[in-house]
């Protein structure tokens, strides 16, 4: 076995309830091209991922077979069921890994992502063990409470948090091991560890499906992205 493999997990195990439209929200189509078959696109061109395993929901697991099997692709091992929460269902993907240095967790959500950013920032975490895509926040943001203001953060210093991240698959089996289930995301799980996540610098244009009009701010990137 090759333990120097990088395995790309994504998490695509949600109901998409946000988006109301009564269907998995990772088979709507942006250029004519599923969500989720974007998200995988990117991994399959990512030359520094070896392999890829699918989370998904036990309800649609059928259409990710049938998706795999069209697009034929050739770096999907493994389509693994998901769990009740995203941690979960990330969780279920890395140890369905098995040995492997490194494990790329991503939302199938966010189809927008680039080869090259994938690469930044598994070249980052070659460094420190631990990286993140994140951009800088545009927005001033505050706290409040019932109804009132109560201060506002340091602009300069607030990141908005992407995927991917990638971890030392040691790191981030430890780092669940001894969460508690309140991390909203796999940085701050490896964060409470001690463990120093390197921020790379990722696009505006990396958004997660999540409402309509996601879906159409992706077809207008793609579209201009094809016409460069
Ligand atoms: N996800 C997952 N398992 C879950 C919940 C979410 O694998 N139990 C995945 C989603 O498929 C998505 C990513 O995590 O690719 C980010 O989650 P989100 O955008 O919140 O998607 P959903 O949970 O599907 O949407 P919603 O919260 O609107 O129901
Ligand atoms: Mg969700």
């Amino acid at each position: 076995m090759n333990n120097e493999k990088i395995v790309a997990i994504i998490a695509a195990a949600g109901k998409g309830e946000r988006m109301g439209c009564g269907t998995n929200k990772l088979f709507l189509e942006v250029v004519g091209r599923p969500v989720v078959a974007l998200t995988i696109d990117a991994f399959e061109g990512c030359p520094l991922v070896d392999e890829i395993i699918l989370v998904v929901n036990d309800k649609d697991a059928f259409s990710f077979y049938d998706l795999i099997d069209t697009e034929g692709y050739t770096k999907v091992e493994k389509i693994v069921s998901g769990g009740k929460t995203r941690q979960e269902s990330v969780l279920l993907g890395i140890r369905e890994a098995g040995k492997c240095s490194k494990v790329v967790i991503h939302d199938g959500a966010r189809p927008l992502v680039t080869p090259e950013q994938i690469e930044n920032v598994i070249n980052a975490a070659h460094d420190t063990g631990a990286a993140c895509l994140a951009v800088p926040a545009v927005d001033t943001i505050k706290t409040g409470d019932k109804g009132f203001f109560t201060g506002t953060l340091d602009r300069n210093k607030l990141w908005l948090v992407q995927t991917p991240q990638v971890f030392d698959r040691g790191i981030i089996l430890e780092a669940y091991d001894k969460g508690d289930g309140a991390e909203t995301d796999d940085a701050s799980l490896v964060e409470k560890l001690g463990t120093r996540v390197a921020i790379v610098q990722g696009s505006y244009e990396n958004i997660k499906i999540t409402t309509q009009v996601d879906i159409m701010i992706a077809e207008a990137i793609i579209n201009q992205r094809m016409e460069w």
